[in-house]
């Protein structure tokens, strides 16, 4: 019989870095990857578990191949990732009986083997410990490029800073950064195989480097990316604000590859928010990063994260949060009602918010946002920018996609001989989530 894989994949760029792994190590045993589970011998989901609601849709989709279980005994089925890590097999295999594999974040790279063992001997399979940093040093998986023009490259595992409400410390173990020649060398290998765009991923790239004695810095691996021939665009993320240096925002005036885009997650306008939950700046100290960075490079934009309803959130609290949007003026913003997520400091906190007022609270401020997010892109039309050209567009025949330097998605009329350049785009109208242009001859 043929062996197919179905795989479903939530959560960050590290579950993506780590699905396409999967695709790789699977095809390794002979296994295609299917688009309908009901076409697969083999159902894997790679989970997140940063708030309630991811894990709740996780087990949703989960519970909707329990009916082809029931149908083929044959099928496998396992759970990875985040979710796997926090849980483990034991608790996992309890709640659903249909689950046979369970795998941990830093045992990707054993799944072939675990797969393997279920298919021939039928038995449940879970493998969810932490490896040393010996180990993790050998594994980061080295990857090699396709037809896409943008990729992530990996250079740090981990997280060490433990903010109050977060899980990740947890589910994805210490901070570990890749060694520098082996970025490099994926950047080379990949730049020589057309991908034009490269966005170095991590919880918290700001702090590469730091715990390996030797290593560079991370501007420092900003710059030699920035020379590497055939790469035309950078970009990183995520960034925590206590860990952006002064060389790190000389960058955005300094290397012509970097994007005038950063990610910079605040989560609170107020500092005693943010002192409660361990981020290690104030709103002061936030704001004149801010100030810093456009000072640097004046038409850089910036997103963020925000948390509505952290344990003790007060009106005047929430208010400070308001203001920061207002005077930081985000190009967008993700934001989040507070989850409680069990393990975690803040899980342990008294939360008198009702959950109505938190909503209320979420509701102000996307209708805030959302004026400010439409003022910044439609200020754009009229204006001609390089757009790094992608693929074919999902709006229509003939169209193409690309992305100007705030990682804004333009949709134009083109042709496919187009996809990796950087050409001209006048923008012609604003979407709510992308943006409409003309090619300029
Ligand atoms: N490492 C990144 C991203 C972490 S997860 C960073 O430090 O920014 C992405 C976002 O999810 C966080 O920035 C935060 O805004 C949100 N988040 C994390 N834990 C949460 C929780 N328990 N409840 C609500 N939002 C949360
Ligand atoms: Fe979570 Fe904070 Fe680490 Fe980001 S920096 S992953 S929010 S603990
Ligand atoms: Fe989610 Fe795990 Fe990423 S919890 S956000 S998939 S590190």
């Amino acid at each position: 019989m043929n062996k197919t894989f179905y795989l479903e994949t939530f959560g960050c760029q590290m579950n993506v870095v780590d699905s396409e792994r999967i695709v790789s190590l699977l095809d390794g045993i002979g296994y295609s990857q299917v688009e309908d589970p009901k076409q697969a011998t083999l159902i894997l989901m790679n989970t997140c578990s940063i708030r309630d609601k991811a894990v709740r849709k996780a087990y949703g989709h989960l519970g909707r191949f329990k009916p082809l279980k029931e149908k083929n005994p044959s099928l496998i089925i396992g759970l990875g990732g985040c979710i796997a890590q926090q849980e483990g097999g034991e608790s996992l295999f309890d709640t659903f009986p249909y689950l046979d594999l369970v795998f941990g974040t830093h045992n990707v790279h054993r799944l072939p083997e675990l797969v393997q063992k279920v298919e021939q001997d039928r038995v449940r399979c879970e493998e969810t410990e932490f490896l040393d940093m010996e180990t993790r040093l050998r594994l980061f998986p080295s990857r090699t490029g396709d037809e896409t023009v943008s990729r992530f490259v990996t250079v740090m595992q981990g997280c060490d800073n433990f903010c109050s409400y977060c899980v990740v410390p947890y589910v994805r173990g210490r901070e570990i950064s890749r060694p520098s020649q082996e970025i490099l060398a994926e950047v080379e290998d990949l730049a020589a195989q057309g991908v034009r765009e490269v966005t170095l991923i991590g919880q918290n790239v700001n702090s590469y480097g730091t715990q390996q004695s030797g290593e560079i810095s991370f501007p420092e691996l900003l710059t030699r990316v920035d020379a590497v021939e055939g790469i035309k665009r950078i970009r990183f993320t995520t960034s925590h604000p206590k860990d952006i240096s002064p060389e790190l925002v000389a960058c955005f005036g300094t290397l012509p590859k970097l994007c005038k885009h950063l990610h910079l997650p605040v989560q609170s306008g107020s500092s005693s928010i943010l002192q409660a939950m361990n981020r290690g700046y104030s709103r002061e100290q936030y704001l004149k990063l801010v100030t810093q960075l456009r000072a640097t490079c004046p038409d850089i934009r910036l997103t963020t994260d925000i948390i509505v309803g952290f344990p003790g959130e007060t009106e005047e609290d929430f208010a400070a949060t308001m203001s920061l949007l207002e005077q930081v003026r985000y190009a967008e913003i993700y934001s989040f009602l507070f989850s409680p997520r069990q393990g975690t400091g803040a899980a342990k906190l008294v939360d008198e918010t009702p959950a109505t007022v938190k909503s209320e609270r979420f509701d102000r401020m996307l209708k805030l946002q959302d004026e400010i997010t439409r003022q910044i892109w439609q200020a754009d039309v009229g204006q001609t920018y390089p757009v790094l050209v992608e693929g074919e567009s999902k709006v229509g025949e003939g169209q193409m996609f690309g992305r100007t330097t705030w990682n804004r998605i333009v949709n134009f009329s083109g042709s496919e001989d187009l996809v990796g350049q950087l050409v001209d785009v006048q923008i012609t109208k604003a979407h709510r989530n992308s943006q409409l242009g003309e090619l300029v001859k």
